[in-house]
């Protein structure tokens, strides 16, 4: 019988977990599993997950929009994703499908391959943004040990509900026009918003303040190096792209479904920006 696994989204042509995962059955010689986008719409999205194990998938990735209704909608869910308030992967169990959230992994992963010199306790993290993405980012960064989490938001409001939803330990809230000083003596810089992207605009913040030690690392991939990686470059910071985020993130699904451990590889990196 066939293991079916599929990413649920709203709208999905754009999603790259498809060719990931068929890239890893293909390469792992994985039989009888196959990996489908599945459009479904938010009004649909309860019922249809419901229905998912009678429609004969063993898994799923769970994508914008439906990220918190399907924890909302799940009765089991790991540690990571009760905490978040939003799933990303499903897994069956004995009791049905377990909600689990791989976006903070794949952050840290994608730290660990490209920057394998950067450690959590080396200093304040600064995090600009405070949607989704953000709060996994916080979530695994404090996980690690990171002394302190500075978050820069352009609606305040958001960044203090995410630091108090998440009770997070040691995190400082501050003034979008006031980065400057989030910068001081930090050794981490992210970019969790969608500046940067493609047609959006881009962070301007100045990186003086930086100790040239820092890393600045964004999770925007399209394109792979955006104004901030390339303004951080030539001022002589260290840099990651967000490629290797979305490729690591899938890694857990992966195995839990197939029980074989991926590889991220500079293959599967070259086949994803081909595809861009
Ligand atoms: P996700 O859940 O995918 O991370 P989101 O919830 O839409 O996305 O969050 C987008 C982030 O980008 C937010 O932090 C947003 O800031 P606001 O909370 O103030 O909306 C940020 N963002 C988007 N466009 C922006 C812009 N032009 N200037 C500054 N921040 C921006």
């Amino acid at each position: 019988m066939t293991r079916k696994v599929c990413i649920m989204g709203w709208p999905i042509t754009h999603s790259r977990s498809p060719l990931i995962h068929n890239y890893w059955i293909e390469k792992y010689g994985v039989e009888d599993a196959l990996y489908e986008r599945f459009a479904v719409r938010p009004e649909d999205f309860v019922a249809t997950l419901r229905d998912l194990s009678k429609l004969g998938y063993i898994g799923a990735n769970i994508t914008v929009p439906h990220k918190e209704s399907a924890f909302a909608a799940l009765e089991l869910h790991d540690a990571n994703a009760e905490r978040l308030k939003a799933v990303n992967t499903l897994v069956m169990t004995p009791k049905g499908f377990e909600g689990r959230n791989t976006d903070g992994y794949g952050f840290i992963a994608n730290l660990r391959e490209r920057a394998p010199d950067w450690l959590p306790a080396s200093g304040p993290a600064v995090l600009i943004g405070a949607g989704g993405a953000t709060r996994a980012i916080a979530a695994a960064l404090e996980t690690e040990g990171v002394p302190e989490l500075r978050i820069v938001n352009r609606t305040k409001a958001r960044a203090e509900a995410l630091a108090r939803e998440l009770q997070l330990r040691n995190a400082r809230i501050f003034d979008w026009d006031e980065a400057n000083s989030a910068l001081d003596g930090a050794a981490l810089f992210v970019n969790t918003t969608t500046l940067g992207m493609n047609g959006a605009g881009e962070i301007e913040f100045s990186l003086e303040m930086l100790p040239r030690t820092a890393l600045v690392t964004d999770i925007v991939y399209t394109p792979l190096e955006t104004g901030l990686l390339a303004r951080a470059r030539l001022q002589g910071f260290a840099t990651v792209d967000g490629l290797g985020m979305l490729l690591h993130q899938a890694v857990p699904g992966f195995e839990a479904w197939f029980g074989i451990r991926p590889e991220v590889t500079p293959e599967l990196r070259a086949l994803v920006l081909a595809d861009m």
